[in-house]
């Protein structure tokens, strides 16, 4: 169980540990914690959390938390920050899930996890040659019209579809913030919102934080199952469905035709609005035609980023919306942050209006479609039987794997770690209850095919400890 007093019980704890053990030393591993005391990840994690912001410990991803050595003020001692914790309160932000997205793997370890390209697919110097073109750009450092550049905006209604127009696009900073303008546009704070279960960790942690609570609608290899969707609505109330209906981010499932008829209807019926995130539409050779495309009443509010195809910097998405939702996400973004800096939008539009555009296109897509096929094959020869691929994406970076039941997920993802290998553990994907123990496992992040072959080896050796633990 999670609450305040237990997070504040564990942080004591572990403030005496990392006295005792002193800078530089390693705490006990998060599974050691949960497991020496009984409580859970989430505990565990906001009590390291709590430590870290006293500057107690720094937290590694992948490593773990290390004991800091401790600052001195100009008077030589320690500054008491403590008084913070209580101006606080306790609003936490928890951007756990987040930051292990993020987190970089250490030198010599395979990174199966990750969502953006590896150095060498990225389009560096293209990109490179896009921005000293863009901001040799008469206005390229002038105030940018407020929701982006009309040409951009244009640019991204078309890629969009259907009857999509310029007026309907808002460029934002990036798909994260795309979702956070839309769950913070569309719903007030303690509503309900409907999420596919699993889905992305980062959109959970956003509705989160914009106040909302997330409940579950169960995919099938299909996508989001239309019939519990309904039920759904009609059981929270939700006015909001959070979905990715193109290469699902953990299952890399993409929803048939048909049911993305089903899904506008349900949502229309239940006066819904669909988020579509959009995040894998140019991972993918064929997409197929977007939610937004097909939609005639202002149901859906999609997004798409640039960020995935091109660099985690290329900071520059849209969102696409119509009526008085278009106007909220627009006010959103103008209270918030003004707009999303110009030589960065002049950037991106020089980048997708060059011939270096398509090229890059048609090399990730190769390449993608290659280490999808090995990491598939290292896998079935490598794990046991049990663990299975869900099923084998038209597109994207990640496969996602149901392991045996009753295995320990949280030990075969430390033990992969000490063996030199990054996965993720399939319970961050849960808005509730994990249905058994899952990995998702990423072949895009691998330097190369040779690296990607030796993370499944490693993996494959984690697997070997948890069947053997004292060999
Ligand atoms: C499903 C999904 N949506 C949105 C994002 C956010 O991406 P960005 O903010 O880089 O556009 C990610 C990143 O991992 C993702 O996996």
């Amino acid at each position: 169980m999670t609450n305040d007093s237990s997070i504040a019980h564990i942080a004591a704890i572990l403030r005496e540990e990392a006295a005792r053990l002193g800078p530089g030393a390693r705490l006990p591993s998060s599974r050691e914690i949960m497991r020496t005391h009984n409580v859970s990840p989430v505990t565990v994690s906001r009590a390291i959390g709590q430590l870290a912001a006293e500057g107690r410990v720094v937290s590694r991803p992948g490593s773990g938390a290390f004991v800091t050595h401790p600052q001195k003020t100009t008077g030589g001692e320690s500054a008491d920050l403590s008084w913070q914790t209580v101006a606080l309160g306790d609003r936490v932000v928890d951007e756990g899930p987040v930051a292990a997205l993020l987190a970089e793997a250490p030198d010599g370890v395979v990174p199966l996890t990750g969502g953006y390209l590896p150095p060498g697919l990225r389009p560096d110097r293209q990109l490179a040659a896009a921005a000293a073109r863009a901001v040799r750009r008469p206005d390229a450092w002038a105030k940018p019209p407020l929701a982006g550049l009309a040409e951009l905006r244009r640019w991204f209604a078309d890629q969009t579809g259907g009857d999509v127009t310029a007026a309907d696009a808002l460029v934002v900073s990036g798909g994260q913030a795309a979702l956070t303008h839309a769950f913070r546009a569309l719903a007030a704070p303690g509503t309900p919102v409907l999420v596919e279960t699993p889905t992305y960790p980062g959109a959970l942690a956003a509705a989160k934080a914009a106040g909302l609570r997330a409940t579950a609608v169960p995919v099938d290899a299909s996508g989001v199952r239309p019939e519990l969707l309904a039920e759904a609505f009609a059981v929270t109330g939700a006015r909001v469905f959070f979905c990715q209906p193109t290469l699902h981010n953990p299952t890399g499932a993409t929803l048939p035709p048909e049911r993305r008829r089903q899904v506008l209807e349900v949502a229309r019926a239940a006066g819904a609005f669909v988020i579509e995130d959009d995040y894998a539409h140019y991972l993918s050779e064929q997409p197929p035609p977007t939610l937004a495309a097909m939609d005639e009443h202002g149901t859906v509010v999609h997004v798409r980023s640039l960020t995935k195809i091109l660099s985690p910097s290329m900071r520059v998405a849209a969102v696409i919306a119509r009526g008085p939702a278009a106007h909220r996400l627009r006010a959103g973004q103008l209270v918030e942050s003004f707009f999303v800096a110009r030589p960065l939008q002049e950037t991106a539009l020089e980048l997708v209006g060059s011939p270096a555009w398509r090229r890059h296109l048609t090399a990730v897509h190769a390449e993608l479609r290659v280490r999808r096929d090995a990491l598939a094959a290292a896998l079935a020869a490598r794990l046991p039987e049990e663990a299975e691929v869900h099923l084998l994406p038209a597109g994207g970076m990640h496969l996602w794997l149901r392991l045996p039941a009753g295995l320990d997920e949280d030990a075969l993802v430390e033990a992969a770690r000490r063996h030199g290998v990054l996965v993720s553990p399939g319970r961050m994907y849960y808005p509730s209850e994990p249905p058994g123990p899952r990995l998702r496992v990423t072949h895009a992040a691998a330097a190369h095919l040779a690296e990607l072959d030796e993370g499944v080896r490693r993996l494959a050796r984690a697997f070997q400890d948890l069947a053997h633990p004292d060999a």
